[in-house]
């Protein structure tokens, strides 16, 4: 199943026990946490003081997404606080690789997350050391943007790496996320669907949840058939992967495009354009 991480930066900050336990009973999987310092975005939000308070509120799993410069300054606060999952930006300054480790050794699943123009090759050298890869659909800092169609190959990037190298990672979708965006991301191989504003907005959100579980082959293959054909596991290659190291091999793709990513880029062409669910990427860059 698609897990739903509702974003907690679309919740009303003066009852945030109240909007916690509102999303558990709809039955999200995981709260995502929005952390922002105010330097490596143009907004402040919460820290892990917020983080402590509203933790006895709910047993939902904490899924920190640190918009912060030089996070591992804080990553014991995070474990203190209660966190789950605590996520990086490729992109922040500082020990990242280091913040990772930190983030594992205290007993957390780690995440490293790549803003919409980041090429996700800056990824790679992270990937094995993580649970989570979150990829970033709008700009980080503020709710309720349009999802960057664009984004979207690297969600099957991501998913052809884990295949290929066996990894059981998360791959997390984040911005602009919403019944017709979300179902995109699921196809292109996202595991996990962050939505703020999409989910926040509702009356109930119980049946968002549910719908946006289904979402994906993951979620129920519907033909039968392989989720991924395109891809194939370590193992599959023709020659096999003897002499390679599997840690530090690059992704091969068997096409310049993958199926899916080609059927996702077409879905959010057609289906998704002049619905005023996306906006273009501000500085087109090759993303692979
Ligand atoms: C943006 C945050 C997102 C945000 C998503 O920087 O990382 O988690 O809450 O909000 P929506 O779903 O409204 O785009
Ligand atoms: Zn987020």
């Amino acid at each position: 199943m698609t897990k739903v991480a509702p974003s907690m930066l679309s919740a009303d900050f003066s009852r945030l026990g109240d909007e916690l336990r509102r999303i558990d009973s709809a039955g999200a999987d995981w709260a995502h946490l929005d952390v922002m310092d105010g330097m490596f975005v143009p907004n402040i939000t919460f820290g892990a003081p917020v983080i402590k308070a509203i933790r006895k509120h709910s047993d939902i799993p904490f899924d920190a997404h640190l918009m912060i410069q030089d996070p591992i300054r804080y990553i014991k606060d995070f474990a203190d606080a209660g966190c789950d999952l605590v996520t990086v930006h490729c992109e922040a300054v500082g020990d990242i690789r280091g913040a990772i480790q930190e983030i594992k050794a205290r007993g957390m699943r780690a995440g490293i997350s790549v803003n919409p123009e980041t090429p996700v090759t800056e990824l790679e050298e992270y990937l094995p050391l993580v649970d989570l890869a979150l990829i970033m659909t709008v700009h980080p800092g503020f709710g309720g943007q349009s999802f960057i169609a664009e984004c979207i190959p690297k969600i099957s990037y991501v998913r052809d790496w884990a295949v290929e190298n066996g990894a059981d990672l998360e791959i997390s979708v984040d911005g602009g996320v919403n019944e017709f965006t979300g179902k995109v991301c699921a196809d292109a191989g996202a595991t996990v669907l962050v939505a703020g504003s999409a989910l926040f907005k509702l009356e109930d959100m119980a049946p968002a949840i549910r719908e946006w579980k289904t979402f994906g082959p993951d979620a129920g293959c519907r033909d039968g058939s392989k989720p991924f054909p395109h891809m194939h596991a370590v193992g599959d290659r023709p020659g096999g992967p003897e002499g390679e190291d599997p840690g530090r091999r690059r992704v091969q793709h068997d096409l310049p495009v993958s199926v899916h990513h080609q059927a996702a880029r077409r879905q959010a062409a057609d289906g998704l354009r002049g619905e005023g669910d996306v906006a273009p990427l501000r500085n087109p860059v090759p993303h692979i």
